[in-house]
């Protein structure tokens, strides 16, 4: 079995019990195998004598078919942004250039410490995201988009609720709980307004039975929850919850515009608040009421979303931003650095239903672990690690990333990518891809 030795670092845990201590951490096969100072020698030994070592981010909202439209979609309000500029280009994807999207995405996150993702992706060519998952050695659920209703769809894109339903089933017989559990599925509506009722009440039974989580969208923008209510005389997460689409196996990108009603619903419940705070900056979709949300005791994570909507794909980003926005609002004793960092590692874990396997250091966890150097010039002088990791880090920091007891970068080199190949993959893809649509690229 091979092994891994992280020597000397400052190992921060996100285990609650012994949150930080300095010392070497082991790797054996995938899982870690120890903890504090070890005498053990190992295949591979990493110095960490300046660096941070702590639980790889768990992203826990993002669309990696959207990675190809960056910068292709700016300074729209959410519809638009959907009808004008991401369904057509998501309509547009071949398999080659939805694979070029993955493979950008994947190894944006992986250079920024992210070991793992929630992500919804597109309609349409879903497979090959699962293959490029496989191939990087990135830990990921996936879902497929399904979008059975809904106006100023691309014809690519409609789809027959039967239709819908049978192709997540069978990618989910296909790839859920393979590479060893690294690769999961999930069932994906896009969002009340894109789905029927019998698809989210099937959505709801099928993810039960099956034992899967279901990922959508929810009251992330006024113009969606008046269209949600007026159609169906509900607001949003009653709808949602009156379809069975609520539960400890339900994560909901954004939550931002929430009655107390809809707030007591998702505490009742155990749903899972995904909070993506650059991306409701830059869709100027408003504030998530994170504060209120913990106060509650809901469960709430980190996602960037997709790339046309943030434009990075960086906990480090998700993590300031989050802080910086609640204190905007509350004052700066909310949302202190140690709590921002467990909604980026140990409850993104629990959001997927894996934090018995990742979201913190401990013996027996599977080994998902980034390096962070803190002898940069913007973390001078050493303070609090928290602190420097929360407000002062960014994703050109991390040094080295292992997934699943596999080293995946080492001294800001992708291992499992070819990052000059991936960059130009995805210019290339994204050419052809903008070429299909009929849009520019601005
Ligand atoms: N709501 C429905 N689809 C989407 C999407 O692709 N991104 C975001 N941010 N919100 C959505
Ligand atoms: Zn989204």
């Amino acid at each position: 079995m091979s092994s891994i030795l992280i020597k000397n670092g400052t190992l921060v845990t996100m285990d609650s019990a012994n949150p930080i201590v300095r010392g070497d951490l082991l790797i054996s096969g995938s899982r870690i195998a120890e903890l504090g100072n070890t005498s053990q020698s190992a295949d591979v030994v990493i110095d960490a004598s300046e660096c941070a070592v702590i639980p790889g981010f768990v992203q826990t909202h993002i669309h990696l078919c959207q990675t190809l439209f960056r910068g292709a979609a700016d300074d729209l309000a959410l519809i638009d942004w959907l009808k004008q500029r991401v369904w057509p280009m998501e309509a547009a994807h071949s398999p080659a250039s939805l694979r070029a999207s993955a493979r950008l995405g994947i190894a944006e996150l992986i250079k920024g410490g992210t070991t793992c993702a929630l992500t919804m992706e597109t309609v349409n060519h879903t497979s090959e995201v699962f293959r490029v998952v496989e191939e990087t050695g990135f830990r990921a659920t996936v879902g497929k988009c399904m979008m059975d209703k809904g106006a100023e769809v691309p014809q690519a894109l409609q789809e027959q609720t039967a239709q819908s339903i049978e192709e997540s089933l069978a990618l989910l017989d296909q790839w859920h709980g393979t590479a060893d559990g690294r690769i999961r599925y999930c069932f994906a509506p896009r969002f009340a307004i894109s789905c029927t009722r019998e698809l989210l009440e099937r959505v709801g039974e099928l993810a039960r039975e099956r034992g899967v989580m279901i990922h959508t969208h929810a009251s992330e923008n006024r113009t969606e929850c008046a269209l949600v209510e007026e159609e169906t005389g509900l607001r949003n997460i009653n709808y949602l919850d009156s379809l069975g689409v609520s539960g400890r196996h339900v994560a909901l990108a954004h939550c931002i515009h929430l009655s107390n009603d809809e707030i007591r619903i998702l505490k009742r419940t155990g749903t899972h608040v995904v909070h993506c705070p650059s991306s409701n900056l830059k869709l100027g979709s408003g504030i998530a009421p994170v504060t209120k949300l913990l106060e509650e005791g809901i469960s709430v994570s980190l996602g960037a979303d997709g790339a046309p909507c943030n434009n990075r794909l960086d906990m480090f980003t998700e993590m300031r931003t989050a802080a910086l926005l609640q204190k905007a609002l509350h004052g700066p004793e909310v949302l202190a650095a140690e709590r921002v960092l467990r909604m980026a590692t140990i409850d993104g874990a629990r959001a997927l239903g894996l934090e018995a396997e990742v979201g913190s250091l401990e013996v027996g966890k599977r080994a998902d672990v980034a390096v962070v150097m803190l002898d940069r010039l913007h973390l001078a002088p050493e303070a609090d690690v928290v602190s420097s990791l929360v407000y002062a880090a960014t994703a050109s920091d991390v040094q080295s990333v292992i997934i699943d007891g596999r080293e995946v970068m080492r001294d800001r080199t992708l291992l499992t990518l070819d990052e000059t190949e991936v960059i130009a993959e995805a210019n290339g893809q994204s050419e052809l891809l903008m070429g299909r649509t009929g849009l520019t690229a601005d």
